[in-house]
């Protein structure tokens, strides 16, 4: 086993490992970083000025690596890198299962095993094979069962190092990291992977654990994230109910140091490719081990989230078809500062207001609008239209529902946009961002979540 790792291949080169990877190359100047992916348009964007993702910083980041230490080839061309791997990341998606055993809830591993198939045939000497992706908890021994078979000599430990980016903040959060987390068997292996971590992070913040210790952890961390939403989306409905505020009861809880500030805001919903998809592997994983309790508590957590979507969209909806039945949604995106809208509340609510009769005009700042219209399953998609720009969205419209928390939609002039709406206009704040005091005066009906 090498002490040092001089040379990494990361496959996946996707929201996670396309971000990390630049910064381990930016900040590891001596490491040679590849990332490999089979979606060869994915890796053309990546050698090109339009970065598949958007990360506030990336950019800039990309520029000073690529060809430098930081190199993103396609997967046919990959074998040769891991070869030559000391460290192998896997970095690949592992959606909600859709069929077979555990369907609608475990996690699907096939991507993450066609990985290790892929490191057991190429790999020739001794290799660290990490976990990156999200993992159900002892996904290491199947990646090891299969690193097993190989028979090109190749000698593996595989450890478990989750990323805990959170996107539109990724940079900032894989350069000043509240922890970084390495669960494993071998001591050595542990060690050379902490080395590379510890090029930019403190030691002291470098956390080690067994290996289904460090896979629990992630899960257990996006649950309790997610809990926390639910928790003050479940009370935001109470705040409407008796004329509280949300954000004045979030100062106050989260003013206990036990409770902390962040992660209180109300809004129309958790969404993003990790909260739903890890809460259900974490309630499969509670009904395989017969925890029913356990996976009740978990399942409620989802429950919350899809009743405040349903609550919203029906609120817009009846308001909508008061009047000429048309809504202009502002954002699409899962939170702001991203081009994801993997399981974005919008999804959800378009769809639902689609149902309900509703026309629909679209916009946001980042998220590409065909892609976003493929999403949308309610054949009526003839009711949608796309603009660049909240004005000419909001052009005719009874009800503006603002679904992600862009900063510009914070600053919207009001009293500009109120002559251009239909007659009777709405807004639906589902992040609680603007203004109420201009935008009722400017004559909007104006709801925000959470507040009386
Ligand atoms: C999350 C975890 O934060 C990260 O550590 C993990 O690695 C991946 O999953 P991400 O999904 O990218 O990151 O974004 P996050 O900031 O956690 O937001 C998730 C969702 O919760 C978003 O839809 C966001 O708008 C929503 N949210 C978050 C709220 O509605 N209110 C809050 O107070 C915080
Ligand atoms: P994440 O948010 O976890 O990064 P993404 O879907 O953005 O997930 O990225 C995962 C990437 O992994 C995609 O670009 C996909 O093409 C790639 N991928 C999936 N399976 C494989 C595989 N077996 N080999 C190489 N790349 C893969």
């Amino acid at each position: 086993m090498k002490q040092r790792i001089l040379k990494i291949v990361c496959i996946g080169a996707g929201y996670v490992g396309g971000p990390t990877m630049a910064v381990i190359a930016d900040r590891c100047p001596d490491i040679s970083v590849t990332v490999i992916d089979l979606n060869a348009a994915r890796i053309a964007a990546w050698n090109s000025d339009a970065l598949p993702v958007y990360e506030p910083g990336l950019a800039e980041i990309v520029r000073r690596t690529r060809g430098r230490n930081l190199r993103f080839i396609s997967q046919t061309e990959g074998a040769a890198a891991i070869a030559q791997a000391d460290a192998v990341f896997i970095s690949v998606n592992t959606p909600t299962k859709t069929q077979g055993e555990g369907a609608g809830k475990a996690s699907d591993l096939s991507y993450v095993e066609s990985c290790a198939r892929y490191i057991a045939e190429h790999a020739t000497g001794p290799t660290i094979v990490i976990e990156k992706s999200t993992m159900p908890v002892r996904a290491a021994d199947t990646i090891k069962r299969i690193l097993s078979s190989g028979k090109n000599g190749g000698s593996f430990h595989v450890l478990s190092n989750p990323e805990f980016l959170a996107e539109g903040t990724a940079i900032r959060d894989l350069e000043k990291p509240d922890r970084v987390l390495i669960g494993g068997e071998n001591p050595t292996a542990i060690e050379a992977l902490a080395a590379v971590y510890r090029h930019w992070v403190p030691e002291a913040a470098i956390l080690r654990t067994g290996l289904w210790s460090a896979e629990l952890s992630k899960l257990a961390a996006n649950a309790f994230l997610a809990q926390r939403v639910s928790s003050i989306n479940a009370i935001s409905a109470l705040c409407e109910a008796t004329e509280a505020d949300v954000d004045e009861v979030a100062g106050v809880c989260g003013a206990d140091t036990r409770i902390g500030p962040k992660f209180l805001k109300a809004s129309i919903g958790f969404g993003g490719s990790c909260f739903k998809k890890d809460l259900l592997s974490l309630i499969y994983l509670c009904e395989f081990y017969q925890l029913s309790g356990p996976a009740a508590y978990w399942q409620g957590v989802l429950d919350i989230n899809e009743w405040q979507k349903r609550r919203i969209a029906a609120m817009a909806a009846e308001h909508a078809k008061l009047g000429g039945g048309v809504v202009a949604i502002l954002g699409l995106a899962f939170k702001k500062n991203t081009n994801d809208f993997r399981e974005s509340p919008a999804i959800d609510i378009c769809n639902q207001l689609l149902a309900s009769g509703v026309r629909l005009r679209l916009q946001d700042e980042r998220v590409d609008a065909k892609d976003f219209a493929a999403h949308i399953v309610d054949q009526r998609k003839v009711g949608v239209e796309f603009f660049a720009d909240v004005a000419p969205a909001a052009d005719g419209a009874d009800a503006l529902l603002i679904l992600t928390e862009w900063d510009c939609y914070a600053t919207i002039d009001w009293p500009a946009l109120f002559s251009s709406c239909g007659k009777n206009p709405a807004i639906f704040d589902g992040r609680a961002i603007i203004d109420r005091r201009a935008a009722i005066s400017a004559g909007f009906k104006v709801y925000s979540v959470g507040k009386g």
